[in-house]
């Protein structure tokens, strides 16, 4: 049961969430599933896939659908979504939740990196988005929520990742446009610091954690909980007048600071704080 939302809220509507295996994805999947809807999670790999699939059909004792894909192929995106259409008929909601990226300073990234991350998290929201679109959405209408990151500030040790994410706030506001007439509203959520397994991922493990803690004026990670309970508020009736926005859940991190240390060899230069000819001497 929902701690937020009333039972049947998406009963009868068809979602897909991709990264619904692990993390945010997981938790939006167990969400939307107890608020009735057919859930269909989608990730590339099987080990993901599988458990998740049916330890979430076992809590809500009915089928969510597993299905194996890669967001960056697009012979995939356009499969997984055929699937869909021929299984259930229709597609209600798409959560473009599936991504990832490595910390890196920007020196470091290779081409191959580079081009690995923008794949992931911008063609790849891209290409299923479309396919969404194409197949169901512009004729039928539809939601699409996609999870980005903090992209307003700089976001140092991220630059390959916070330029996708960038490229899909922006992607965001141009199909709410463009697609605002289809009945398609879109939008994107972007996290702050989310107690998930896609942190569980950075080999600093907790000492990163615990830096990360210490720049949240809240004081704590989100849990997935929290970031899945907005999406299932854009996707539902009370998100009826929202498109082309994205909202941060970060608990006020990106009003505060930054925390990533910048390597530099140098020492900092000493302050020196001028004063006026008439001010020296005079003590
Ligand atoms: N946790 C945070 O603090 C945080 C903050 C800001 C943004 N985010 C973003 O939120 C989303 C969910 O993150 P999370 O924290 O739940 O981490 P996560 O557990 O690492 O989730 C990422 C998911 O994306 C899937 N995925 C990765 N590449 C894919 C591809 N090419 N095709 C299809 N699926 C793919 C992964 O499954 P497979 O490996 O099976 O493909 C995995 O299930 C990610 O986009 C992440 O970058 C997280």
């Amino acid at each position: 049961m929902s701690r937020i939302f009333r039972d049947d809220l998406f009963a009868g509507q068809v979602c897909l969430v991709t990264g619904g295996g692990t993390g945010i994805g997981a938790a939006t999947a167990r969400e939307l599933g107890q608020l009735g809807a057919q859930v269909v999670i989608a990730s590339r790999k099987e080990a993901n896939i599988r458990p998740a699939a049916e330890g979430l059909s076992h809590e809500l004792g009915r089928e969510v659908v597993g299905e194996i894909c890669d967001i960056r192929d697009r012979e995939h995106t356009a499969g997984l979504i055929d699937r869909v259409l021929t299984r259930f008929g229709k597609i209600d909601l798409l959560v473009n939740n599936g991504g990832g990226q490595f910390f890196s300073p920007a020196e470091a990234i290779s081409g191959k990196g580079w081009d690995a991350v923008i794949a992931t998290n911008l063609t790849g929201t891209w290409n299923l988005t479309k396919a969404a679109a194409d197949a169901w959405m512009l004729k039928h209408g539809g939601c699409i929520v996609n999870v980005t990151m903090l992209t307003e500030g700089a976001f140092p040790g991220m630059a390959h990742s916070v330029a996708a994410r960038s490229g899909v706030e922006a992607m965001t506001r141009t199909l709410a446009v463009e697609w605002a007439n289809r009945g398609i509203r879109i939008n994107s959520l972007a996290p702050g610091f989310v107690a998930s397994s896609g942190i569980n991922r950075y080999p600093a493990g907790l000492d990163l954690i615990s830096r990360m803690q210490s720049f949240v004026p809240m004081k704590r990670l989100a849990t997935c909980e929290e970031i899945a309970w907005f999406i299932a508020y854009l996707a539902s009736p009370a998100g009826n007048y929202i498109t082309g926005e994205t909202i941060a859940i970060d608990g006020g991190k990106s009003l505060w600071g930054d925390w990533w240390p910048i390597a530099d060899p140098d020492p900092m230069p000493p302050v020196v704080i001028p004063k006026e000819p008439w001010e020296t001497g005079g003590e």
